[in-house]
């Protein structure tokens, strides 16, 4: 099928970029001896984990227990970690059943996450593996290394329970210190630290500088995004996800109107020095702003472009922020060059429990 052919809104992958980010980003982790985990809650799609797994993943990440569900009933099913305080029964009953089905590691930050854990997979007589997730403030984790070697004692202490090591998330080379101390409190109390785990895109080529790491979490590197445009770890061509778009209205002679708003591209925005708030990259008009959106309709700013987009012309249009781009949709459009060589469904779509 021609990609002409395909109605609008519509999600792209572009498969040469794809491949491209896939090889590259696994090249280098397997070169550095550094496992990569992929992050699955980027594209949350069996057809992409499964590229991610014949090129060399030691296994996946997703960040909650929807999203491992649905990979491990797919096929993904090696070595799953969830980074996610689990809490409340009806989470912990679906943790036991998966820890039937795959090898499960998941984190935790407290030791109300870790009793519950331990209650749970006690009573059912099985085993999940647990890190525990450090954080430098902002978001979950420890932030002393004397609480993280308390929770490291107390995962080793109960049953239902295998003390694995840790994660942490950002991971650039600036929290090595940290981490150092971190671990030096799990040493001072003889506990194993098999798995030390860091993250995110932005980090993942400086991997290396952080020797302890044994394994690296990365979401969106396969498909990039206009923040990954804007940090250079992406070119266009490498950016292979976009939403094709058709322009259906220029109500004046500087703006446009595309049929693709926030439920097309997500409302994530990107603030650039010089152009302000934008919310993609348009690729055939890259002179375009494309400053808001409401829900179907894509306001671009059109003024510095020549030749400007006309009504009927069908544009790609790269977004800021792929992962909830992905949760916008139901079906990919796998695209090499001007063909579609297949549909995938977002298996993970709404996955959000
Ligand atoms: C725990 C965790 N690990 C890894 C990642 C992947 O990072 P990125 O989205 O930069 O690829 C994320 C992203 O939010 C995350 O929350």
């Amino acid at each position: 099928m021609h990609i002409d052919e395909l109605d609008t809104p519509h999600l792209l992958v572009d498969l040469d970029g794809l491949e491209d980010n896939l090889d590259r980003y696994q090249s280098y982790f397997s070169a550095h001896g550094i496992g990569l985990r992929p992050h699955i809650k980027t594209h949350k799609c069996l057809a992409i984990a499964h590229m991610q797994m014949s090129r060399g993943a030691m296994g996946i990440t997703c960040q909650k227990l929807g999203e491992a569900e649905v990979m491990v009933a797919g096929g993904v099913d090696r070595d799953v970690l969830i980074p996610f305080n689990i809490i409340g029964r009806a989470k912990l009953e679906r943790l036991v059943a998966l820890t039937k089905r795959t090898r499960l590691t998941v984190a935790a930050d407290s030791a109300v996450t870790i009793a519950g854990l331990s209650a749970a997979t006690a009573a059912a007589g099985v085993t999940v593996g647990v890190i525990i997730e450090l954080g430098r403030g902002g978001r979950c984790g420890v932030e002393t290394p004397e609480l993280a070697g308390e929770l490291a004692a107390l995962v080793d202490s109960l049953p239902g329970l295998e003390l694995r090591g840790v994660m942490i998330m950002p991971a650039p080379p600036q929290i090595r210190p940290f981490l150092q101390e971190c671990l030096a409190q799990f040493d001072a109390r003889g506990l194993p630290y098999p798995m030390v785990s860091g993250g995110s895109t932005p980090a993942a080529f400086t991997a290396h500088e952080i020797p302890e790491l044994t394994e690296f979490r990365a979401g969106e590197y396969p498909v990039g995004g206009m923040k990954h445009l804007q940090l250079g770890t992406h070119t266009v061509e490498q950016c292979a996800v976009r939403v094709l778009m058709t322009c259906v209205s220029r109500p004046t002679a500087a703006r446009a109107i595309f049929d693709g708003g926030s439920k097309s591209l997500s409302a994530a925005t990107f603030a650039d020095d010089e152009r302000g708030s934008l919310m993609g990259h348009v690729v055939e008009f890259p002179e375009a702003r494309f400053s808001g959106a409401s829900e179907e309709h894509g306001q671009v700013d059109v003024s510095r472009c020549e030749p400007q987009p006309q009504i009927g012309d069908r544009v790609q249009v790269i977004p800021v922020h792929p992962c909830p781009t992905f949760n916008e949709h139901d079906i990919i459009a796998a695209v090499r060059g001007d063909l579609v060589e297949a549909f995938w469904p977002v298996h993970a779509r709404g996955a959000i429990r």
